[in-house]
């Protein structure tokens, strides 16, 4: 197992996890790396860590350019465990003279493993001496949790981003100049509405700060997915664009459906929204992933949502996605509800209620079948689309 040397000092010694196909409820069908990188100099320093699974492949890394005793810093920039797993381990063999945390990364680092891993807290603005060069700390607050934190590697011009500007994409090929966009787009997008999404105010006002820094680094290095070397603008302007959560004539129909008649109202909602000139995506719950249903959801301004009644209550897999969908925090949506059912059309009202949970603007009660729709239902599902249509139009004026 090799280092790769990004800059003449710096080198990724992170892992790559070709096959996970889940990431806590993430799907990642292209896998994902974990970076963890190595600053050399007088004070050799290593910059994240690794998913406890896989430890050995971060120090056969580190091993093919420096003896791991010779590292004299860690920096933790984030807790979780996908980069934090393997801290315990790393400072058990390494024996560094310090290891760095924000405020919020000692508490969350202590009640994981609740074990003395001399941790230093740093905050914005904190600078230390790696020997022949500088890392200065940022502290960024709820991208994606408490704890989060940059560094910049001053004088090489590299600034370590921990999760944000990354993606879930297993990639032999380590930088953005050896990968198409056509391969990376969807899985950067995804991440971002997976991820990133709730903290979209968060984002605007950090990127805001960081232009006033008069920041632009030479190079971003993320903990998954490449380094972004030859154009650090391009993931910087995407982020701006998926924050701002601009409206967009694009709607989702969400459903699920037990034998069918669901569905056939789903597919004449879908006609209305097509009618009204509404891009759209008609999604069954039995065949996506909630996180492709919220990758969807980023760019629309609506959301219809159409459950069966199973056991007096919405189907489960609605019950999943809407839950997921609603830590999410999508803005500026509008929608509606619709269903089918036997004998208790309750269920389907819950719906609506828990659209309105979300935040969204409901635009109409909730359409409801007995059993199998009728003609006069099914015109019904159309002018909701038709409707939907029109009301994301005014809101595009
Ligand atoms: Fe990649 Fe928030 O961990």
């Amino acid at each position: 197992m090799q280092a790769v040397k990004i800059t003449d000092k710096v080198y990724w010694v992170g892992a790559i996890d070709w096959n996970i196909r889940d990431f806590h409820g993430y799907s990642t069908k292209k896998g994902t790396t974990y970076n963890a990188f190595l600053v050399l100099g007088e004070k050799p320093t290593l910059i994240d860590t690794v998913k406890k699974e896989f430890y050995g492949e971060m120090m056969a890394r580190i091993k093919s350019v420096i003896d791991p005793k010779k590292i004299q810093i860690i920096i933790s920039n984030h807790s979780e465990m996908d980069h934090s797993g393997a801290l315990p381990q790393a400072v058990a063999e390494i024996e560094p003279q310090e290891v760095y945390v924000s405020a919020m990364g000692m508490k969350d680092i202590t009640a994981q493993f609740h074990q003395d891993l001399n941790l230093k807290v740093v905050k914005t603005g904190d600078r230390i001496d790696v020997g022949g060069d500088t890392i200065s700390f940022v502290e960024a607050r709820m991208l994606h949790w408490p704890d989060s934190m940059f560094s910049y590697l001053e004088k090489e011009d590299v600034l370590f981003t921990n999760d944000v500007f990354g993606m879930h994409y297993a990639t032999s090929k380590l930088f953005d100049d050896e990968n198409e966009e056509r391969l990376w787009l969807y899985e950067a997008e995804k991440y971002y509405a997976n991820i990133v999404l709730p903290y979209s105010d968060i984002v605007l006002r950090f990127l805001d700060q960081v232009t006033k820094m008069g920041l632009s680094p030479k190079i971003i290095a993320p903990d998954h997915g490449f380094i972004w070397r030859k154009d650090p603008a391009k993931i910087i302007n995407l982020y701006a664009k998926w924050a701002a959560q601009a409206p967009k004539n694009k709607a989702i129909v969400l459903y699920d459906t037990m034998w069918g008649s669901t569905e056939k109202m789903a597919v004449q909602i879908t006609e209305g929204l097509r009618q009204g000139g509404t891009e759209v995506k008609q999604l069954s719950m039995h065949s996506c992933h909630r996180s492709d249903v919220a990758t969807e959801l980023l760019d629309s301004s609506a959301l219809i949502i159409g459950t069966p009644v199973l056991n007096s209550g919405i189907f489960p897999a609605m019950a999943d996605v809407l839950c997921y969908l609603k830590g999410l925090r999508k803005k500026g949506l509008v929608g509606a509800a619709f269903g089918s059912y036997g004998w208790n059309g309750a269920p389907v009202d819950e719906l609506t209620k828990m659209l309105e949970g979300m935040g969204v603007e409901v635009v109409a009660p909730a359409i409801k079948s007995l059993f199998v729709p009728d003609e006069k239902v099914l015109a019904s599902c159309r002018d909701l689309g038709l409707t939907i249509s029109q009301k994301i139009a005014e809101k595009l004026k």
